[in-house]
């Protein structure tokens, strides 16, 4: 399990692992010639879930659970204190087995506002040889990093990609309903989005919040396409290739999700712009992993200067579009192109 985490990092910074179309780019928002908004009085904070954040930004779920991740979740914790804004950890499976917990339990030096644990739907339910995770372990996940709410993370496209994947799900959504009467309970999927059904589905078990994570950043097809060439694994990595942009694109089914729940926007989020465009169609946070893990490999300052450059892009957008509160965002005038265009159409 180590080394495939370590193996997941390295592949996120060394290879090619999102689609070469960016589809928050197919958003375009509408210029405010006179925005009657002065740059100095944009407020950028916002409450999430009860917690109050300086942006609307977190980043999502990426690490935990071997040597290394220990430094990258304390330079992502130190910067996410300081800009005041969400951090997930990584899947706590490792530390339910007593593996590199204090990798995880770093984020406890610091004072992130809004703290989000995290563990596979795969893992709820029984696979082969493995039993599932008990109630006990599910309250240990939350209490080991003092956590606001419990992620849920759906990632059954990397599962039967992997030659090792948990591919059984039959159970899984009764499981989250269980969990969901006595854990506040948030649905994240890993980069192939959540549909409309799906989140309606959630909203009515009892999920309080969801991250669409769509297609269009990083892809876990593609990052276990690496692993399978890697290990020359022929047939594995030709099913990650043709996967490779497998899902709903983030923007689309961002606009599916919007059923009433808390949500957050991510899957390709690089920029304050592409943050900004998330929040225009519906998003209360926008997230991001990857465009933050290059940095979080080299330092806390790294972190937060990608942190701040977002912050004053987001700024920008606001002032452009005549916006002082984020409150003002949502159906912002905007147009929609390209492929993105089409999905939403559908709706
Ligand atoms: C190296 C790496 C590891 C990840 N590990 C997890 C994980 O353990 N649990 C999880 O819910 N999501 C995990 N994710 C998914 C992210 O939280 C996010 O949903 C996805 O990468 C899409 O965002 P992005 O395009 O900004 O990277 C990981 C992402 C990366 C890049």
């Amino acid at each position: 399990m180590r080394e495939r985490k370590a193996d997941h990092i390295d592949i996120c910074v060394k290879e090619r692992i999102a689609p070469d179309h960016n589809y928050w780019n197919d958003i375009k928002l509408v210029h405010e010639a006179l925005p009657e908004v002065d740059y100095d009085d944009i407020d950028t904070s916002t409450v999430f879930l009860g917690r109050r954040l300086e942006l609307p930004f977190m980043v999502t779920a990426i690490t935990g659970g071997f040597p290394g991740a220990k430094r990258i979740n304390a330079n992502i914790a130190e910067a996410c204190s300081r800009m005041g804004v969400g951090m997930g950890v990584g899947s706590q499976r490792a530390a339910l087995h007593d593996i590199d917990v204090d990798s995880y339990t770093v984020i406890n030096d610091f004072e992130v506002p809004l703290k989000v644990a995290n563990l596979g739907a795969p893992q709820l339910i029984s696979q082969p040889g493995k039993e599932p995770f008990t109630d006990e372990e599910l309250a240990q996940a939350r209490e080991m990093i003092g956590a606001h709410v419990l992620a849920i993370h759906l990632n059954y496209l990397q599962e039967v990609v992997q030659p090792e994947g948990d591919k059984r799900s039959v159970g899984c959504f009764e499981r989250i309903r269980d969990i969901a009467r006595s854990h506040p309970i948030m649905v994240k999927e890993t980069g192939a989005g959540i549909s409309k059904a799906t989140a309606q589905r959630l909203k009515g078990i009892g999920v309080r919040a969801l991250d669409v994570s769509g297609m269009g950043g990083t892809s876990f097809s593609a990052v276990e396409m690496h692993r399978a060439r890697k290990a020359q694994d022929r047939i594995r990595e030709r099913i990650g290739e043709t996967f490779f942009d497998w899902g709903i694109p983030a923007p689309a089914s961002l606009c599916m999700a919007r059923v009433g729940l808390p949500l957050v926007a991510s899957g390709g989020i690089e920029d304050g712009l592409q943050a900004a465009k998330a929040l225009v169609l519906g998003a209360d946070l926008a997230g991001t992993a990857n465009s933050v893990l290059k940095e979080a490999m080299v330092s806390a300052d790294a972190v937060e200067a990608k942190l701040q450059e977002m912050a004053e892009e987001l700024r920008v957008a606001m002032m452009l579009t005549g916006c002082r509160q984020l409150k003002q965002l949502p159906d912002r005038d905007h147009i929609v192109t390209g492929p993105t265009r089409d999905w939403i159409q559908r709706e």
